[in-house]
């Protein structure tokens, strides 16, 4: 199977609340409550796309930026059915060479244990202490 990967790829709605549902094991979303065009408009510096040589949505990382040097991870997801085949390290490598290109110094990312091995040995992130606080 190809994976075509891009940059700031148009999509719709209805796609990435789909495989949101999917990757993240939660209701599918409507527009009316997240609406990922009018969101990543305005608050990302970009996001990468996987689609298969069909055009399916097949993965997708929404890539923050403080509009300076530092961005962050977010939304990192990859459809169950395609997963293991290099797919989630190809979008954060994406994601990494957009920030660099963009001016970006560091690239930031928060993850649960279980993906330590993901995040630190398959994508090259270094451990680090953050701090998280629920509002
Ligand atoms: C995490 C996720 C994006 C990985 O996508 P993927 O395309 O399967 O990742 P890759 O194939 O590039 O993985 C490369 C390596 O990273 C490691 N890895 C991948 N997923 C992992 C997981 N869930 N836990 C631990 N290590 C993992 C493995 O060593 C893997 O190599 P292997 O396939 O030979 O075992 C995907 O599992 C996903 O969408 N999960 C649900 C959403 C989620 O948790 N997103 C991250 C939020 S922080």
């Amino acid at each position: 199977m190809t994976v075509v990967l891009q940059w700031r790829d148009p999509f719709d709605n209805g796609e990435i609340n789909a495989l949101h549902a999917e990757a993240f094991e939660t209701r599918v979303f409507d527009e009316s409550e997240w609406n990922w065009v009018d969101l990543t408009a305005e608050h990302s510096l970009g996001w990468v796309t996987a689609r298969s040589d069909e055009g399916v949505l097949l993965g997708f990382v929404n890539v923050l930026w403080d509009g300076f040097i530092h961005a962050w991870i977010q939304d990192l997801m990859v459809l169950g059915s395609v997963r293991h085949r290099g797919i989630g390290v190809r979008l954060i490598e994406s994601a990494r060479d957009q920030a660099k290109l963009a001016g970006c110094e560091w690239l930031h990312v928060d993850f649960d244990d279980e993906l330590r091995g993901f995040y630190l040995d398959a994508c090259g992130f270094k451990p680090a202490t953050a701090g998280l606080m629920e509002l």
